[in-house]
Order: structure tokens, then sequence, then C-alpha cells
């Protein structure tokens, strides 16, 4: 398969297998019973967040569980340009009071996945995040899903996501090969454990542009804490 988005197989690079590897170690290491929320971040600004959260709910949809995908990143909103979706009205339409549940959720984008976008860039996205109406909305959903995969922010450059990293199940910590530094992901980390969020695994995310052609993801220390680079 060439790189790219693949609408039949519904992966976007030629790695389905890793991330059918991902997938497993993510179930495995979730073992509570109803639906598990799982935060996608990094230590600093384009690591692959959104590329992979995107694949992972694909991966995980595959495996017959409803998944929902949330751009919950209310500042760089992405999701709608990888899945080409509109990304208003969205989730911050939805809770500013302004537009209905039905009017965001974008069901089944592929069997068993349905998405809701980040919607209007908000003043305070911050504030949104940590919001009574989101925890409520987050508590609404997981009725209905198994999982919730939820693309956020950089944890280094902003806190928005730190609530969400709260209260979820499991956070992947995504690590762009040879990009963000030693003392960057030990910032992240340490921001991640210190308000009590677990991390379940980090995924590097290597990409061979000099070899033009897209790269693929290895997964290592999945329930570890990750290695990280030689710099800084
Ligand atoms: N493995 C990969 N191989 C090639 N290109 C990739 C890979 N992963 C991500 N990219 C590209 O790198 C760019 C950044 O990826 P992505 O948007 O997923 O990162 P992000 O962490 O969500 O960024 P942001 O912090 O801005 O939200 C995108 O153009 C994406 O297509
Ligand atoms: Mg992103």
């Amino acid at each position: 398969m060439a790189g790219g988005y693949n609408k039949e197989e519904g992966t976007f690079f030629d790695i389905r297998e890793a991330y059918r590897t991902i997938r497993t170690n993510l179930m495995f290491s979730l073992v509570k019973k109803g639906c598990k929320r799982i935060v996608f971040t990094s230590a600093v600004q384009g690591e692959g967040k959104t590329t992979t959260s995107a694949n992972v709910a694909f991966s995980i949809a595959r495996s017959q569980r409803k998944v929902l995908l949330l751009d919950m990143d209310l500042r760089r909103p992405r999701l709608n340009r990888l899945l080409k979706l509109p990304n208003t009205p969205g989730l911050s339409n939805f809770l500013g009071g302004f537009n209905s549940l039905e009017e965001v959720l974008h069901k089944e984008v592929y069997e068993n996945l349905d998405v809701i976008c980040a919607g209007t860039i908000p003043p305070n996205p911050a504030e949104l995040i940590g919001s009574d109406a989101m925890a409520q909305f987050l508590a609404k959903l997981e009725e209905h899903y198994d999982y919730i995969i939820i693309d956020t922010a950089p944890v280094n450059v902003v806190s928005d996501a730190m609530p969400v990293i709260k209260t979820c199940d499991g956070v992947v910590l995504v690590v762009k090969e040879k990009y963000s530094t030693h003392t960057e992901l030990k910032k992240a980390i340490n921001k991640i454990d210190f308000i009590g969020g677990r991390i379940i695994g980090t995924i590097v995310n290597a990409v061979h542009e000099e070899k033009h052609r897209y790269g693929h993801y290895a997964k290592i220390g999945y329930g570890e804490k990750p290695e990280t680079n030689k710099e800084g």
C-alpha cells in the first residue's frame, strides 16, 4: 500500500501492522470494564499526535469495538483536515451551547468509528476543557462507546490537556524521533505524573523524510517510562 489515506483500509500510512500492535498493547493495558478514555499527547508541537490518535482509533474500530475519536486540541484543530470533515460545528460549539450533540457528531466515519471535531476556536480553550460541561459530556458519551480516543494539545506548550489527562484511564505520549529533547520529554512526563495522569505507553513516531516515503511508528515500552533521545 502506498502512503496516504486509504479509506477502505482506514489507515493513512503503510503501517497497519504497527497500529495493530499498538492497539493490542493498549487493550491489554486497560483491563477495566466499560468505556476506556485514552488521551494522546506529546511534549511539544508537531510530534504526530493527531496522525497517531486517528490511526489508532481506526485500528481499534476495526477490531469491532465502538470508538469515538475526539479532537480536543481546541487551539489547533487538525482532525478535520486529516479526515476531510468540517471542523464546525464541533466540540466547542456544543460546550458553548450553540449546537446539539447530533449536530456535532459525525457518525460512522468508518465502521464503528464516530468523530467529533474541535469546532470554532474559543477564546478560553483551557477553561472549556476543564469545565463541568465537558466532564458531563464525556460521562454521557461513555455510555455509547468502548473507547474514547482524545487528541490534545502538547503539554509543555499549553496546559489545556491537563484536566482531561487527570480524568482519563490512560495517556499515550507521542514522541517524534530525534525531535523533542530529553529535557522536554522529562518535563512532559513530570507534568503528567504531577497531576496523577497514568502514562500507559509511548509511541515513537519515526519519520523517514529523507527516504521520500511516509514514516512508520514503532511502539516501545508499553507500561514503562519512555526512552529518551540522546540530545538535551
Ligand atoms: N510518521 C509520519 N510520517 C510522515 N509524516 C508524518 C508522520 N507523522 C506525522 N506526520 C506529519 O507531520 C505533521 C504533524 O503531524 P500531526 O499533525 O499528527 O502532529 P501533532 O502532534 O498533532 O501536531 P500539533 O502539535 O500541531 O497538533 C503532519 O503534517 C503529518 O502529516
Ligand atoms: Mg494535532
